[in-house]
């Protein structure tokens, strides 16, 4: 089978990894893939945004299935235009990724469907918005209605920060169109949980839950992140709380997509804050989380490739998704500035021992092969075991392994999951 990953992060590695563990697969290739991924997949200097061109490389390449991995092709309908030439695809059409689109979408959803979440209201008129904030309850929360690469959420503590990061998304454009219409919404607090599940808009089986850690400092300090590590399971998930989300949450988005027709198939990522009124969707996104993808997939036992197809061909209900015991964690590697500046270019030593628990976000080969760091997160390291302590003793030892000029990572990833009470 020939097989294509659009994308080219931490998470799409880990996925061609996980792909490549089928045997039927003769053929991958990553668009655009990257340094690090070059080693497990074909990388095409094709971008993911490049709809149109990834199209025709797939038909021109006789690909028989496609994964969509990133939010920004979803939401711009690369499945409808692959699915166009006949190429089997997973991922959701345009029409059900913009319940990570649009958040004005996704909070009207959930208030139309009784899904619950966070208070809130709309708005696409700035003077509205700031007369509006006159009398919120502060800390208040405030988001952009469109993808704004996880940094369109501003937790404001004061009434004049709301203020200022509802001029600069609707004024000063800080998001470009993403922050045309905003969402003003109720803080919560409790636990955050990341649940990804399968769905084939007909049945949805939930993967393991994990942790991230989206600030950039030690004891969860600093700026917000794409996230610095991951855990999993997540041990504030207990087994009630998941069926409550089952019952309360999961099962009404699926009924809710196709209500509105816009059934969802693919990777649903539930956002989940678990608060002391019971669990509330953050967000919704449209795709496997990264760094959770990385700490997910390495404890599935069943066939990634088997699985997708099932979603696709809308058989999941017969199809085994099964996860071994056991826990994983993930530390990232970043460039030292990470996530505002930091400089690029340094090469990468990653002993062949670890290569396989090593998943490459941002890394390119340069012209005499030398694999060089080229972003702000560089590459995750990820060991499963048997308890939590040990995994993560197991991925810190990678770290120290693992060696390129100017890295940076957090040194307490799992901590806050080491403090959770016994479920
Ligand atoms: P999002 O991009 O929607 O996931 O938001 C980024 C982060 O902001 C989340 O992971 C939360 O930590 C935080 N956050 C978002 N919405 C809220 C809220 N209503 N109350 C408290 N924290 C929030
Ligand atoms: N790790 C958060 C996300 O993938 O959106």
């Amino acid at each position: 089978m020939k097989l294509m990953v659009v994308g080219g992060g931490g998470r799409e590695h880990t996925i061609i990894k996980k792909l490549k563990e089928n045997p039927a697969v003769t053929e991958l290739y990553a668009l655009p893939g990257n340094g690090g991924i070059a080693a497990d997949a074909t990388c095409v200097p094709i971008g993911a945004k490049e709809i149109d061109r990834i199209a025709a490389f797939a038909k021109e390449h006789a690909i028989d299935y496609a994964v969509v991995a990133p939010d920004d092709p979803l939401v711009l309908g690369c499945v409808d235009a692959l699915e166009a030439i006949g190429v089997k695809c997973f991922g959701p059409r345009a029409n059900a990724a913009i319940i990570e689109g649009s958040k004005v979408f996704s909070k009207n959803l959930m208030k139309k469907y009784g899904i619950p979440t966070a208070a809130y209201e709309t708005f696409d008129d700035m003077d509205a918005a700031l007369k509006y904030l006159e009398s919120a309850p502060i800390p208040t929360v405030i988001k952009a209605d469109g993808l704004a690469l996880g940094k369109g959420v501003v937790i404001a503590q004061t009434l004049q920060e709301a203020k200022d990061a509802v001029i600069s998304m609707m004024q000063d454009k800080k998001f470009g169109a993403s922050g045309e219409r905003i969402v003003i919404e109720e803080f919560l607090e409790g636990p955050e949980v990341s649940v990804l599940a399968f769905t084939d808009g007909k049945c949805l089986k939930p993967m393991v839950s994990s942790m991230d850690h989206k600030r950039a400092g030690d004891g969860d300090t600093g700026l917000n992140t794409g996230g610095m590590g991951t855990v999993a399971p997540n041990p504030y998930y207990t087994e009630r709380i998941a069926d409550e989300c089952m019952q309360r949450i999961f099962l009404p988005t699926v009924a809710a997509m196709n209500a509105e027709g816009r059934t969802f198939k693919g990777c649903l990522y539930f956002g989940l804050m678990l608060t002391k009124d019971g669990p509330r969707v953050i967000e919704y996104n449209c795709r496997f989380g990264d760094p959770e993808t990385q700490v997910v997939l390495p404890l599935m036992e069943s066939d990634l490739l088997t699985v997708m197809r099932a979603v696709t061909d809308e058989t999941l209900a017969d199809t085994e998704v099964k996860f071994r015991d056991g826990h994983a964690c993930c530390v990232v590697m970043a460039s030292e500035g990470y996530p505002v500046a930091y400089e690029k270019g340094f090469a990468l030593d990653i002993p062949a021992a670890v290569h396989d628990k090593v998943y490459v976000a941002g890394a390119k080969l340069d012209a005499d092969g030398t694999l060089r760091t080229d972003g702000g997160r560089v590459l995750g390291c990820t060991a499963v075991a048997d308890t939590l302590p040990d995994a993560i003793k197991a991925a810190y030892d990678i770290v120290a392994q693992v060696h390129f000029d100017n890295a940076y990572y957090r040194h307490d990833i799992g901590a806050r999951a080491l403090r959770a009470p016994e479920g």
